[in-house]
């Protein structure tokens, strides 16, 4: 029996399999198993309203989980697909309203990673799946993650290696007339630009500790080390390390693209990051190397606000709120 083998196995006994993605490892159950889909909110730690991610192996599966599929919905699929976007659809009648946190809309995507794809093709149906982590910490971007956060509460974990993409999927929502970027993650706002011929729009939350409303989940400061993460821009270096070394209560920490000159020398200098697709790459190993580190703090200098830089800069920011 090979491990995919195995692992449809478990998602058809209704267990849990923690599965590689292109952005960040997935904890999956079978979408049409409602026990299953339970399981997953509790192994998460997740309140039951925050919908779960439909993985599909093939674009010929979308109309078989969402309804009133657009044009431009089926132009995104096609460019982007296997690919790290998430459509935001209304949900066919046949999707369990466990999954979709009860509500009338579902999120699809395709992974673009050759054991998501393998283990997609031999299971036959749509896989629910999170982020592999408890709620609200860092995604995994490791196998070796998934077991450290997860441990025996995941049936089998197949390893594929670390994540070519490093942060989560965009998410757009395709349920109104203009497209609306609820995550900015793996695919930029330019390239559905491209691809729509027109401008998208990005959803800024007004309320960022309430969640709810279009996103419950995006809202929040999610994606935080214990660490704590204090931004700052490579010029304001200097003065931010004299100042965040005032006040921290244990070793301080610096993640930069590149490395940086006259550093005092107690300040822990985690490896440089590189371009914004590296930074994605590495982001969250890094963010759990400061935990290992027990750094009280981490001072993060971020890529350039363009492509996937966007999705890295956001997800320091809610880092550095949490
Ligand atoms: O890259 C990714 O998207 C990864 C990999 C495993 O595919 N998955 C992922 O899932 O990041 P998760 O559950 O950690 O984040 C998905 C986000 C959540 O904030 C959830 O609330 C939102 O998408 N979401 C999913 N379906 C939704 C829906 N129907 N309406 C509104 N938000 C939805
Ligand atoms: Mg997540």
């Amino acid at each position: 029996m090979t491990d995919i083998d195995r692992a449809v196995a478990v998602l058809r006994s209704g267990g849990l399999v923690a599965f590689p993605t292109e952005t960040v490892y997935g904890l999956g159950a079978d979408a049409s198993n409602d026990t299953a889909v339970r399981r997953v909110f509790e192994v998460k730690g997740r309140p039951n309203d925050h919908p779960l991610i439909v993985h599909l192996s093939d674009v010929s599966q979308l109309d078989g989980w969402a309804a009133n599929v657009s044009a431009n919905a089926k132009l995104l699929a096609d460019a982007f697909w296997p690919g790290p976007l998430t459509l935001l659809l209304e949900r066919s009648s046949s999707v369990s309203p466990a999954v979709t946190g009860g509500r009338p809309t579902v999120g699809l995507r395709v992974p673009d990673h050759p054991v998501a794809l393998e283990l997609l093709r031999s299971f036959g149906g749509g896989i629910a799946a999170p982020s592999a982590n408890r709620f609200g910490r860092v995604s995994p971007t490791t196998a070796a993650h998934v077991v450290a956060d997860l441990g025996s509460d995941v049936d089998v974990v197949l390893d594929g290696g670390p994540c070519r993409v490093g942060v989560e999927s965009t998410i757009v929502d395709l349920t109104t007339d203009r497209p609306l970027v609820l995550r900015s993650g793996g695919v930029s706002a330019e390239r559905l630009e491209e691809v729509l011929g027109h401008r998208v729009d990005i959803y800024v939350s007004t309320e960022p500790s309430t969640g709810g409303a279009r996103a419950p989940g995006m809202l929040e400061a999610h994606y935080a080390p214990n660490a704590r993460v204090v931004l700052c821009a490579e010029h304001e270096i200097a003065e931010v390390l004299i100042e965040v070394l005032g006040f921290a209560t244990g070793p301080v920490g610096l993640l930069a693209g590149s490395a940086l000159v006259g550093l005092p020398k107690d300040i822990v200098e985690l490896e440089p990051a590189g371009t914004a697709d590296d930074y994605a790459a590495v982001l969250y190993s890094r963010l759990r190397q400061a935990d290992r580190l027990g750094l009280s703090v981490l001072v993060c200098v971020p890529p350039p606000e363009v492509g996937v830089g966007v999705a890295v800069n956001d997800r320091l920011r809610r880092a550095a709120a949490s």
